[in-house]
C-alpha cells in the first residue's frame, strides 16, 4: 500500500525535507495532466525536476501514489536518468559538453572559467541555489564545440571570456534566454533554434538538404497504398540510417504483416553517439520531412500511434517540433482521415529523454517511452512483432523516415541510381574535429575517406573514427576505403584527428564513455569496460606489460560475446579497431617485464568496485504491461 501523499505533510512536520501542501498538489497536478499515467513518468519527472530542481523521495512518494506504482519504482526511473536528480540543481544548470572534442577544442579553459566565475568546481552547486555546474557527455554540437546547454538552451564556441560575460549577466539577474539570445521573446521557435545553434550545412545532396516539396512523398502514399509503399521502399535499396543498416522495406513488411489491432511508429531522435549531429539539423531544417515520414511509415502498417522520441539534450528543438506537430494537425496531416482518407488515423506525441545514451537502443527506448528505465530489452522478440506496449512498431532514425518520404515523392529508381550496391542513395555526414570546415555533408555512399578528408579540410588528418566510438578508427595507409555499409559502415560520425593527438587518450576517453553510459544490466558490460579503461590507462603511463596486449583482446571478445545489447556489443570497438590499426601506439608504451604473469580478469570479484566506479545501480522493474 502506498503512504497517502498528506500524510507526509502531517507526520514529521519539523523535517526540512518535508513538502508543503501547495507543493504536493502542484506534483499531483503535474500527475494529473499525465493522466495519471504510469506510461508517462518520463513527462512527470521531467516536469517535477523542472518545477523543483530535483525530485526528492518525498515527490517520488507523491508520485508514486497518483500513478499506482510503488516509490521504489519511481526511484527506479528517476535514479536511471542524467538529468534527474535526487538534490536540488541551481536555477541555472551548467551542462558543460565534455567530448573529446571539446576538449581539444578547450574545454579545459572554459570550465576554469566557468570555476572561477561561480567559485564552484564542476560538480557543485553554488550555496545560494543560483547555479549548478556539471559535465555530461556529447550534446550533438561538436562542430561548434566547446558547447554547453544552460537550462533548456544552448550556447556553442565557447571561450574563457563569453563565459566570464555570460555568467556577469546571469549574476545581475538577467534570464539564460536574454542573454543567449536578444529579443528571445518575440522570436519564432525555428529562429531560436538557428540563431543559437549553426547548420553548418556544407555539402547539400539531391535528398534530403536540396528542395523539397511539402508532402509530396505522403500524398503519393496515399495513392498508391499500404503494399506499394513498402514495394517501393524494399525496390529502393533504403537501408536504416541509425547505426544498423538494417533494410527499411523490410523492417515495415514485418510490422506489417503481424497480426495486430494496433501499432505504432517511433522516430529515434535519440542521436547520442560521440559526434553525430546529423539528425540535429534534419530536425531543425526538415522537420515537416521527419513527420510526413512517419505518417508514410503509420500508412504503410496500419499505425495510428506515433512518438518522436528527442534526445533531452535536444530540449531547444521541443518548441520547434511541437509547434510543426501543430501546424500538420491544423492542415489535416495529423490527426482523424488525414488528407480527406477515411480511417487513416494518426497521431505523434513527443518523448523527451533526460540524458541517457542507451536510449537510442531500440529496446531501451522503447523502456523510455513506456515510462521506466532505459534498459535494452532481450531480442528476440523484435520491436515489429512485439515492441512499444508489446504492439508491433517501427522504430527508425530520423534521417531514415526522410528518406523514406523523398522516396515516395521520386520513386525507388531514382534513389537507388545513387550509391553503390548495397549502399543505395545519399547519406549525412556529420564531420567533426581537425578540419577546417565541420559540419553536414550530403553524399551519396561510396566516397572514399579520402575524397571526404579533402572536402573537409583536413590535410593533416592521422586518424578517422568512422561511426563514433562504437565504429572504427582508421589509420592514413587505410584513407581509400570506402564509406559504404560494405566497408566503412556509419550512422554518420566522421571524427578527425591530427598527428598531434594521442589515440591513447581518444581511446581512454571513449573508454570512459562507454564506462559512463553502460545501463549496468550485464557483467561483462557493467565491469569489463571499466577493465578495459583502466588497462588503457596502464598503457597511456607506460606500466603496461606484452602480456596487457592478449588481455585488452580476450576481455574485448567477452564483453562483445556475453553482452545483450548493441552497446557491450561494440563497446571494445575503440581499442580493438586502435589495436589493428595503430598497433605501435601500443607496443610504443609497454615496458618490458621481468614478470611473465598474465593479468587474469576475475569478474566476480571484481564486480564491488566496478559498481562503484560505474556509479550506476542496477533497477528494479515492477510493472506489468499485460496487466
Ligand atoms: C547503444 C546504442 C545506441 C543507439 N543510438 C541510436 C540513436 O541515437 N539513433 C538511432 O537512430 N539509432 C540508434 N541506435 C540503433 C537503434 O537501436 C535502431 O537500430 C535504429 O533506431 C533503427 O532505425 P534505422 O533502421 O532507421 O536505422 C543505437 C543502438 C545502440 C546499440
Ligand atoms: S550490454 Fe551494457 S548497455 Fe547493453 S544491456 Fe548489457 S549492461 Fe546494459
Amino acid at each position: 500500500m502506498h503512504t497517502h501523499p498528506m500524510a507526509l505533510i502531517s507526520k514529521n512536520s519539523a523535517r526540512k525535507d518535508r513538502l508543503s501542501p501547495d507543493e504536493v498538489r502542484i506534483i499531483q497536478s503535474i500527475c494529473e495532466d499525465m493522466g495519471n499515467n504510469p506510461l508517462r513518468m518520463m513527462d512527470i519527472l521531467l516536469r517535477t525536476q523542472d518545477q523543483f530542481r530535483c525530485i526528492s523521495p518525498q515527490a517520488m512518494e507523491v508520485i508514486a501514489a497518483a500513478t499506482g506504482l510503488s516509490r521504489i519504482a519511481v526511484e527506479g526511473v528517476a535514479s536511471f536518468y542524467a538529468f534527474f536528480s535526487s538534490e536540488p540543481k541551481g536555477r541555472v544548470t551548467i551542462r558543460l559538453c565534455d567530448d573529446i572534442i571539446d576538449r581539444f577544442a578547450g574545454l579545459g579553459e572554459v570550465a576554469a572559467a566557468f570555476e572561477k566565475a561561480l567559485s564552484i568546481k564542476v560538480g557543485e552547486t553554488t550555496d545560494d541555489g543560483a547555479f549548478s555546474l556539471e559535465y555530461t557527455p556529447c550534446i550533438g554540437l561538436c562542430d561548434q564545440a566547446p558547447a554547453a546547454m544552460i537550462n533548456d538552451l544552448v550556447v556553442t564556441r565557447l571561450t574563457p571570456e563569453s563565459v566570464r560575460e555570460l555568467i556577469a549577466s546571469l549574476q545581475a539577474g538577467a534570464r539564460p534566454e536574454d542573454v543567449l539570445l536578444d529579443r528571445f521573446d518575440e522570436r519564432t521557435p525555428y529562429e531560436r533554434a538557428t540563431r543559437m545553434v549553426a547548420n553548418n550545412i556544407r555539402h547539400a545532396g539531391a535528398v534530403l538538404l536540396g528542395p523539397v516539396p511539402m508532402d509530396a512523398g505522403l500524398a503519393a502514399a496515399v495513392e498508391t497504398g499500404p503494399a506499394q509503399i513498402i514495394r517501393t521502399l524494399e525496390e529502393s535499396g533504403l537501408r536504416g540510417c541509425g547505426g544498423a543498416g538494417f533494410p527499411t522495406g523490410r523492417k515495415w513488411r514485418a510490422a506489417a504483416e503481424t497480426e495486430a489491432d494496433r501499432r505504432v511508429v517511433i522516430c529515434n531522435a535519440d542521436e547520442g553517439e560521440p559526434g553525430t549531429f546529423k539528425d540535429r539539423v534534419l530536425l531543425t531544417e526538415r522537420p515537416h520531412l521527419v513527420f510526413e515520414g512517419m505518417t508514410i511509415a503509420a500508412r504503410a502498417i496500419n499505425a495510428t500511434e506515433g512518438i518522436i522520441y528527442l534526445r533531452g539534450e535536444y530540449v531547444y528543438l521541443r518548441d520547434l517540433l511541437e509547434e510543426v506537430l501543430e501546424e500538420r494537425r491544423a492542415r489535416g496531416l495529423l490527426g482523424q482521415g488525414i488528407m480527406g482518407v477515411d480511417g487513416f488515423d494518426f497521431d505523434i506525441r513527443l518523448q523527451l529523454g533526460a540524458g541517457a545514451y542507451i536510449c537510442g537502443e531500440e529496446g531501451a527506448l522503447i523502456s523510455s517511452c513506456e515510462g521506466l528505465p532505459g534498459e535494452p530489452k532481450t531480442r528476440p522478440p523484435f520491436p515489429v512483432t512485439r515492441g512499444y506496449l508489446g504492439l508491433p512498431t517501427v522504430v527508425n532514425n530520423v534521417e531514415t523516415l526522410c528518406h523514406a518520404a523523398r522516396i515516395l515523392d521520386r520513386g525507388a529508381k531514382w534513389f537507388s541510381d545513387m550509391g553503390t550496391e548495397g549502399s543505395n542513395g545519399t547519406k549525412l555526414f556529420s564531420v567533426s574535429g581537425d578540419c577546417l570546415n565541420p559540419g553536414i555533408y550530403e553524399l551519396p555512399y561510396g566516397l572514399t575517406v579520402e575524397e571526404l578528408l579533402e572536402m573537409v579540410g583536413a590535410d593533416d588528418a592521422a586518424a578517422v573514427l568512422v561511426g563514433g566510438p562504437s565504429g572504427t578508427m582508421i589509420a592514413r595507409d587505410t584513407f581509400h576505403r570506402r564509406l559504404t555499409f560494405d566497408d566503412l559502415a556509419t550512422g554518420g560520425a566522421i571524427v578527425v584527428f591530427n598527428g598531434e593527438r594521442n589515440i591513447l587518450e581518444v581511446v581512454e576517453y571513449y573508454m570512459s564513455f562507454f564506462v559512463h553510459e553502460s545501463c549496468g544490466y550485464c557483467t561483462p558490460c557493467r565491469v569489463g569496460n571499466v577493465f578495459l579503461q583502466r588497462a588503457i590507462g596502464k598503457f597511456r603511463k607506460g606500466l603496461a606489460n606484452p602480456t596487457d596486449i592478449d588481455y585488452l583482446r580476450d576481455l574485448s571478445d567477452t564483453i562483445i560475446e556475453t553482452s545483450r545489447c548493441g552497446l557491450g556489443m561494440t563497446s571494445p570497438n575503440p581499442i580493438l579497431s586502435t589495436l589493428e590499426n595503430f598497433p605501435l601506439v601500443y607496443s610504443a608504451m609497454v615496458k618490458p617485464s621481468t614478470d611473465r604473469t598474465r593479468a587474469t580478469f576475475d569478474i566476480q570479484s571484481a564486480i564491488d568496485s566496478a559498481r562503484k566506479l560505474a556509479k550506476r545501480r542496477s533497477h528494479i522493474y515492477d510493472r506489468d504491461f499485460t496487466k
